[in-house]
């Protein structure tokens, strides 16, 4: 049986954005925990090209996988995918995109995020190897919380957009019957080690974080009252986990179930590091998340996905890494 989930020996493991924040997480996972599994990372790292923004654009950074041992293959997701051929991966992991969400270059985040994907799929396909990829709640735009997979799914830039054209192939595919296992996770707000290279895209946690560190003071949206389900990196390799051992193709939310206020952050902050100050500031977005909260029914009925960090527990757990970035001053 192809997908079994046992110790994964000589099963052939592909994830691609292996170079960024998550990716890279689940690489060492995989190479902790599946050390007789092949672990191949693909992506193209960051190169000296910015977005308008100033940000990179692409954001894999070669610290994160310092202690990786697998194979990496160089390339880029719209043109090199030939790189993969004849691997014969048996799962493959994708999470290679443009993740900057504020992003404004249609052309750019639709070849990336959505025609690759279409490419990914007929090579996973070829393959037979089950896909497990990352879409995001940025597909559910500024829609009613709790979101629900199906409804009201709005998004409200390019990159949600992006995203939800990948979850509606998926969902046409499976009603076609697909050949091959197909689920996509829907991540909400993910915050934990290996994000420090994401610079201004990194979650609010680890810059507020580090802000009080260095300042005793943080700049906040005004007034703090904007609420997002926050969860925690060991949540989200759990559900990519529980994905392939449940094998149940479909489109899933993978959040905490619990929405917070950035106020909440906030408060949770100065549990762990001491009070600082709080400076409230105009929103510059004309677009903005204002209320998510992941219903996680779906992901608990068929993934059997449980999370196990709350938005303290998960920011109790980072703080000794927030303290050594700051110290050794990684952040960009
Ligand atoms: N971090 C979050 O909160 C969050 C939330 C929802 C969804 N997601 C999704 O999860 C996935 C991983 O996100 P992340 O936070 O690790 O982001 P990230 O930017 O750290 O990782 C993405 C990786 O993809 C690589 N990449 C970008 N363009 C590429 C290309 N053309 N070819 C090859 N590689 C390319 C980058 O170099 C980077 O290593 C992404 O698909 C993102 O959209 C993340």
């Amino acid at each position: 049986m192809k997908y079994i989930y046992d110790d994964l020996a000589d099963r052939n493991i592909l994830i691609t954005g292996g170079a960024g924040f998550i990716g890279s997480n689940l690489a060492l996972y995989f190479q902790k925990h599946h050390p007789l599994a092949n672990i191949y990372v693909f992506d193209k790292f960051r190169d000296n090209t910015l977005f308008p923004s100033g940000n990179p654009t692409s954001l894999g950074h070669f610290k994160n996988l310092l202690d990786f041992r697998g194979e990496i293959i160089i390339g880029d997701i719209t043109k090199d995918l030939h790189k993969l051929k004849n691997h014969n991966f048996d799962y493959i992991f994708h999470q290679a995109a443009i993740s900057d969400t504020t992003t404004t270059d249609q052309n750019l985040v639709m070849q990336t995020n959505f025609e690759a994907f279409l490419q990914l799929y007929e090579l996973a396909k070829e393959q037979n190897a089950m896909l497990i990829y990352a879409s995001s709640a940025g597909t559910y735009g500024n829609t009613p919380a709790p979101n629900r997979i199906g409804i009201a799914e709005v998004p409200e830039n390019v990159y949600g957009y992006s995203k939800l054209n990948m979850d509606i192939f998926t969902q046409k595919e499976l009603a076609k019957d697909s050949k091959i296992p197909i689920i996509g996770l829907r991540y909400f707000n993910v915050f934990g080690p290996h994000e420090t290279f994401k610079g201004k895209t990194a979650s609010m946690i680890l810059q507020l974080g580090l802000q009080a560190l260095e300042y005793k003071k943080v700049r906040l949206f005004e007034f703090g009252e904007q609420r997002r389900d926050f969860v925690y990196i060991k949540d989200v390799i759990q559900a990519n986990i529980k994905a392939i051992e449940a094998q149940k193709s479909g489109i899933y939310n993978v959040g905490s179930g619990v929405s917070s206020s950035f106020n909440d952050v906030i408060a949770a902050l100065k549990d762990e590091l001491g009070g600082f100050e709080v400076e409230y500031i105009k929103n510059p977005y004309s677009f903005f998340q204002t209320h998510t909260q992941a219903d996680i029914s779906l992901s608990q009925e068929f993934l059997s996905y449980t999370p196990r960090f709350s938005l303290r527990d998960g920011i109790k757990a980072y703080i000794p890494e927030i303290r050594r970035i700051f110290e050794q001053k990684l952040f960009c």
